[in-house]
This record gives structure tokens, sequence and C-alpha cells, in this order.
């Protein structure tokens, strides 16, 4: 649990609301929050789902994990408090997106569901759209485009997410990309058509 440190502080609302900017921008703000192992394809349907929604005239923005820990989160490693630290401050980032108006999507493996579960509750109903990213240990450890699962069953990398730290599955998320099984492209299909039903974004002559 974080403690607040800071006494003495007041929130500020502005003339302004959510609601105006999304009038304004015509969609509506909220977080896209990718979760699976190291390699399932996190980041590379974010990005995918980016160009989709850059291409209908959409503003929509990606936190990256491993972006974001060469910055702000540059002082956390990998222990279950500072992934927990890692999941809050993104949390609490995406909400600010969220509440400009953006389509935000992010990407971490955010393995522990309670963290998961906290950031749901930073937004209101339908804000927080839960993708599990799934694929099996197998096919993850067989892609390992940065060599870290070899690196991790050699134990040269200690408490591995799906090796030597745990995962813990979504009960129930809003989508699940099995991508064993599904192409990108029919992943970007499956966001965008998310997005579309749930009138986050109008449907256009893409579908
Ligand atoms: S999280 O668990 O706190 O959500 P995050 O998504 O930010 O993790 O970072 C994961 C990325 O950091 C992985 O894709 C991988 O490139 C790298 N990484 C380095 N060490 C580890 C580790 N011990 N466990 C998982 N990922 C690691």
């Amino acid at each position: 649990m974080t403690i607040q440190k800071a006494t003495n502080i007041t929130w500020h609302d502005g003339a302004i609301t959510k609601s105006d900017r999304e009038r304004l921008i015509q969609q509506k703000g909220v977080v896209i929050w990718f979760t699976g192992l190291s390699s399932s394809g996190k980041s590379t349907i974010a990005r995918a789902v980016e160009e989709r929604l850059f291409e209908r005239g959409h503003q929509s923005y990606v936190l990256d994990g491993d972006n974001i820990r060469h910055g702000l989160n540059k002082n956390l490693g990998f222990s279950p408090e500072d992934r927990e630290e890692n999941i809050r401050r993104i949390g609490e980032v995406a909400k600010l997106f969220a509440d400009a108006g953006f389509v935000t999507m992010t990407a971490f493996i955010s393995p522990y569901r309670k963290d998961r579960d906290r950031n749901r509750e930073l937004l209101k109903k339908g804000e927080f759209i839960e993708v599990f990213v799934k694929v099996s240990l197998d096919v993850a450890e067989e892609r390992d485009p940065k060599g870290l699962y070899k690196k991790a069953r050699a134990g040269e990398i200690k408490e591995f997410t799906g090796i030597s730290a745990p995962y813990e599955e979504p009960l129930n998320p809003e989508l699940i990309l099995d991508t064993d099984k599904l192409d990108l492209t029919q992943c970007q299909d499956a966001v965008i058509r998310y997005l579309v039903e749930n009138g986050i974004i109008s449907a256009n002559e893409k579908g």
C-alpha cells in the first residue's frame, strides 16, 4: 500500500471536463490494459492498434514497459514490491491520459492480479479494458527476441516472469487474444471491434 505523504493539498477541477474533451475529439478516453508474459506480443499489438487508430483519426498513446523503465520508473526493478509500484504509477499515468481523452494503451507484464484490479478501480466502469495477451510459455520461450528466457533458464536473470516469478492470469478480462493462434491483424481487428462495439470510437467504412 502506498502511503499518502503530502498533506494540505487540494484537488482542483478545471472548467473543461473529460466529457468536454471527448466531445471535441469524438472518442472516449479509456485505458486498454494489455497484460501477459514477456514476448506474448503486448507491445506489438498495442503499436499496431495505435496505427489503426491514427489512420481512423483517433488520439491514442502507448505506455510501454521497457520504455517507461528507462525513464519514469528507472528506479524500479523486478521484485514483487517494485513491480507493484511500477504498475501503480502506470495506472495513475494512464488515468491522466484517459482523462485527456486519449485511447491509452499500456503494455506491461503486470503479473499480479491485485495490482491490475487496483488500476481498474481508478477508472469508471467501462473505461478500463483488460486485454489478456495469452501465449503458452513454450511459444514465448521460442520467440525470445531479447534472449531473456535463455538467460533466465541459465539463472543469469532472477525473478523472471514465467520461469522464476509468477504470472497470475486475469479471471475476467474484457478480451483474450491468444497469440499462439491469432496473427497480428486478427488481434488488431479484435481490439478495434471491441472499441467500436462499446462506443469508444465510431464505426467507419473500415468497420
Ligand atoms: S512488470 O512485471 O513490472 O509489469 P514490465 O512490463 O514493466 O514488467 O517489464 C517487463 C520487461 O522487462 C520484459 O519484457 C523484459 O524485457 C524485461 N525484464 C527484465 N528482467 C525481467 C524479469 N526479471 N522479469 C520479467 N521481465 C524482465
